[in-house]
């Protein structure tokens, strides 16, 4: 089937504002081919480069990627080493790119515990691309759902303490105004794939009403046409958020 078969099915004026995705299997991937597990997040990310181009011509607004979780600093050093210089690289390039491209760039995430040139980095990028008016790319990084809830609650806490917020007023606006995606539209799909069936503690309380679309592809064999397929299928869910 060639690459383009799914993309001339797609509806453009009923696109998914927000697609999130879980990009696993670089493992298996790379140990299919007897590589290195580093090996296999450097194909990940080119994988992440061509669909986040993909994502962008097609006008979608907000993509968000699970690059590593609050639970990834317990692999491995050197895997954990590799995957932050991936991320370094992937930010430089950016940076580098800014100009050329119109997407922006923030991370999600507790971003105190990463090396500070990494945050360094981070606070250069998001400032760089923060008017530029194409894609939203989100990046999860030391990223926890649970995490996230955990320090949106103390924030709010501290706000009652502090008279900026009245505990009575608290209703699902306020909560999604305290976590990392405050003033991002839910996410509409959430793609996962190399056949695992599970959230891993990815966005729970943004993916309330998102539909949900496991593919078997591995990340790095992840592509333009595996995106506009899962596009399609969700353009032929029926949406119905709690109602009849
Ligand atoms: C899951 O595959 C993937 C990750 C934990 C990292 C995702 C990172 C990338 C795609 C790299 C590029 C991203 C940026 C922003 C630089 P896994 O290692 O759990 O695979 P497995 O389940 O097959 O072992």
């Amino acid at each position: 089937m060639d690459g383009s078969y799914y993309k001339q099915m797609i509806d453009l004026d009923r696109l998914p504002k927000h697609i999130a995705i879980i990009m696993d299997g670089n493992g298996r991937w790379a140990k299919s081919r007897k590589k290195s597990r580093t090996y296999g997040h450097k194909a990940g990310s080119k994988a992440l480069e061509k669909v986040l181009n993909a994502a962008d011509a097609l006008g979608i607004s907000h993509l968000t990627v699970y690059a590593f979780s609050t639970e990834n600093w317990q692999r491995p050093k050197d895997e954990v080493d590799s995957l932050m210089n991936l991320l370094r690289n992937y930010l430089k390039k950016y940076l580098r790119d800014s100009d050329k491209n119109n997407i922006k760039i923030d991370i999600l995430g507790d971003k105190t515990k990463l090396d500070n040139d990494i945050q360094e980095q981070i606070r250069e990028l998001e400032i760089k691309t923060s008017g530029k008016s194409g894609l939203n790319l989100h990046i999860a990084l030391n990223y926890g759902s649970r995490d996230e809830m955990i320090r949106a609650v103390r924030k709010m806490g501290q706000d009652i303490l502090e008279s900026k917020l009245n505990a009575d007023s608290i209703d699902q606006d306020t909560i999604s105004m305290y976590l990392d995606t405050k003033n991002i539209p839910d996410p509409d799909l959430l793609i996962r794939t190399s056949g695992e069936q599970r959230l891993s503690n990815f966005l729970l309380w943004q993916i309330a009403y998102s539909e949900l679309y496991f593919c078997d592809k591995l990340w790095p064999d992840f592509d333009d046409n595996d995106l506009y397929k899962a596009i399609y299928e969700f353009q032929n869910r029926n949406r119905r958020f709690g109602l009849i």
